[in-house]
């Protein structure tokens, strides 16, 4: 995630940028920069790689500012060079902008600066932020900011400074976190509490649609509409390591909490409008030639590890339903060694967070060999996968750093869930005003997603009352057991309890001679024709002495005299279900890995990116 930073004051303003910077590297980045108001006017200094870069760069020459904005970069749109590091000025060079979150609108922005005479220099979104200030530029900076956030769709926080106003750093959010900070010396800007611990703690958090103008000795605050806004200031109480995790407790919980915005993120940027209907239609240029998608013989093959594996599973029932196209689903390690038949019709979605699993990337060569198209999903924008995939959709969750993977999941989800959408719509399995509901039904997800943490408590409790389990079953049909998958894994692999998955059909074929009076099974319960099954299955372990949660929809009563204890989720479409029937799951893990002593960042035996076979 990017990281932005600001200093304006008495101080020489590169050394503190620097350092606050480092205090951001926790977020993950892949390129860092500098824009400093010098005595000889506006520097930029910026490079791809690491901050020792940045810093090695800055070491042959002195800059003299006191007023500077940086940032660290993690790559959406543009590969990471150093071109396309921030900060980005405008043609002339007198503006730099640092920018933190993703201009969904940027490709009609940028045409349109394009036809004003503009030649943009990078790939990314952001730069037509630091053209678009000069466009409306008249004198008055906050004024242009102003007329620039008017324009621009998505998600920002924003750091801009110009060298016709050397005393002021102009400061606005959207949807992406901003702070200001209140030094002795100085005022600053940060994404994030940790960047500032060094100078300061009493801070303002700037609220969506707010803009700060910050000067040596003082902070101004305006709504969008250019009105004045007090501000409360807040003084924090966290150490270094509590504010890098945003006051959570461990990364894995910040980022499980980071799910709705993730979905948006993913999901938002890819709904349009058609022009003509006004109804919703999935933007899909990301894949090259997706119309060959549409070919009789046709055939997809997904192929990942671990969590990415079930959302592969979970994407195959997606796309069978929505788009009737058959599909094959493959753990990455197998399909390597299986003497595959693949070949050129065939269109093979790879999924992969950290885009560098080794088994994931050959066997994504292998099937690149047989002349197949590739379509990566991935959330690292310049990993291997996304630079030998014919296509790339990215996820666009932000850096995963706990070893679990929570938001990787639902974001790769919510691809599938378009991609299947979009094949489904022009290979006419469903109508446009389906395509439309559907979209609309999914534009739903963020929020309720969002609405599961009102049941944190009550999963703390569940967790406190059966974290000492040692067997934990999860069961479901269709959706619902490519999800008891998912939570099984993520329930080994924090906790250390020993968690199984069955397809609640499959019960009586063995599995349940296992069930005891200590065995807790929890049961999928979002498929409604399936609901009566559902029940059987639950009587049948209970009536073996085991003890049953059922998950369902808020509007189901169906299990409440048969489970023990029900939890209920928002009511969405039972096939959008996975995006949401997986998060109490998650929760319920990490309650149990805390409650065993276990560290759930870092679960033992597990590395974050398995880049060996
Ligand atoms: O980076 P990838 O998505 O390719 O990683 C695949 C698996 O290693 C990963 O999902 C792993 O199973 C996670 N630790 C699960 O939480």
């Amino acid at each position: 995630m990017c990281g932005i930073v600001g200093y304006i004051g008495t101080e020489v303003a590169t050394p503190l940028l620097l350092d606050s910077l480092k205090k951001l590297e926790y977020r993950g980045y892949d390129s860092a920069g500098i824009a400093v108001l010098a005595h000889e006017g506006l520097v930029v200094r910026k490079a791809k790689g690491r901050l020792t870069k940045l810093e090695q760069l800055l070491a042959s020459e002195a800059i003299d500012g006191t007023v500077g904005i940086g940032h660290t970069r993690w790559a959406t749109h543009g590969e990471p060079s150093d071109i396309n590091s921030h900060p980005h000025t405008d043609v002339s060079g007198n503006i730099a902008i640092v920018h933190n979150g993703i201009i969904e609108n940027h490709a009609k922005l940028r045409d349109w600066l394009e036809k004003h005479g503009v030649t943009f220099r990078s790939q990314t979104d952001s730069e037509v932020i630091a053209h678009l200030i000069d466009f409306h530029y008249n004198g008055d900076l906050l004024q242009a900011v102003r007329e620039t956030m008017a324009r621009i769709e998505g998600s920002y926080a924003l750091g801009v400074l110009s060298e016709d106003a050397p005393d002021r750093i102009i400061a606005a959010r959207k949807d992406s976190p901003l702070v200001i900070g209140y030094g002795k010396t100085g005022n600053y800007i940060a994404s994030d509490v940790p960047a500032l611990l060094a100078h300061t703690r009493e801070v303002t958090y700037i609220d969506d649609y707010e803009l700060a103008v910050l000067f040596a000795d003082h902070v101004e605050f305006y709504t969008e509409d250019g009105d004045p806004v007090q501000k409360e200031i807040c003084h924090i109480e966290w150490d270094v390591e509590a504010a890098e995790k945003g006051g959570y407790e461990h990364f894995m919980l910040k980022e499980m909490h980071e799910q709705p915005k993730a979905l948006t993120d993913t999901i938002r940027p890819r709904i349009i409008r058609d022009e003509s209907s006004g109804l919703r239609n999935v933007d899909m240029h990301e894949v090259k030639d997706f119309e060959r998608w549409k070919a009789e013989d046709s055939r997809i093959f997904i192929v990942a590890c671990g969590t990415a594996w079930h959302a592969g599973i979970v994407g195959k029932y997606i796309f069978e339903q929505f788009a009737r196209i058959p599909v094959e689903v493959d753990i990455a390690s197998e399909f390597r060694y299986r003497n595959p038949l693949c070949g050129k019709n065939d269109i093979f979605i790879i999924i992969s967070q950290s885009g560098e699993t080794a088994d994931t990337l050959a066997a994504m060569r292998l099937a690149k060999r047989s002349g197949a198209e590739i379509v990566a999903i991935t959330n690292v924008v310049g990993s291997t996968l996304s630079r030998e995939a014919d296509s790339v959709l990215y996820t666009w969750a932000g850096p995963e750093i706990a070893v679990a993977s929570t938001k990787a999941f639902t974001t790769q989800l919510s691809c599938l869930y378009l991609i299947a959408l979009k094949l489904g719509n022009i290979r006419g399995v469903i109508s446009h005003q389906q395509l439309d509901e559907h979209l609309k039904e999914i534009e739903r997800i963020p929020a309720a997603a969002a609405k599961i943490f009102d049941m944190e408590d009550e999963l703390q409790r569940f967790a406190a009352r059966h974290f000492n389990k040692t067997k934990v079953f999860f069961m479901g049909r269709l959706f619902d057991y490519a999800i008891s998958m998912e939570s099984a894994l993520k329930l080994k692999e924090i906790s250390y309890t020993h968690s199984e998955a069955f397809a609640a059909g499959e019960l009586k074929h063995g599995p349940i001679a296992l069930v005891d009076t200590s065995t807790l099974v929890v049961a999928f319960c979002t498929q409604r024709a399936l609901f009566e099954k559902m029940d059987s299955n639950m009587k049948e372990v209970k009536a073996r002495g085991a003890t049953v949660l059922a998950i369902t929809f808020d509007d189901v009563d169906t299990f409440d005299g048969t489970a023990d204890e029900t939890l209920k989720l928002p009511v969405v479409l039972d096939q959008f279900s996975p995006m949401l029937s997986i998060i109490p799951c998650q929760l319920y893990a990490y309650y149990c890995s805390i409650l065993r002593g276990n560290d759930p960042d870092k679960p033992r035996n597990l590395a974050k990116s398995v880049t060996v076979e």
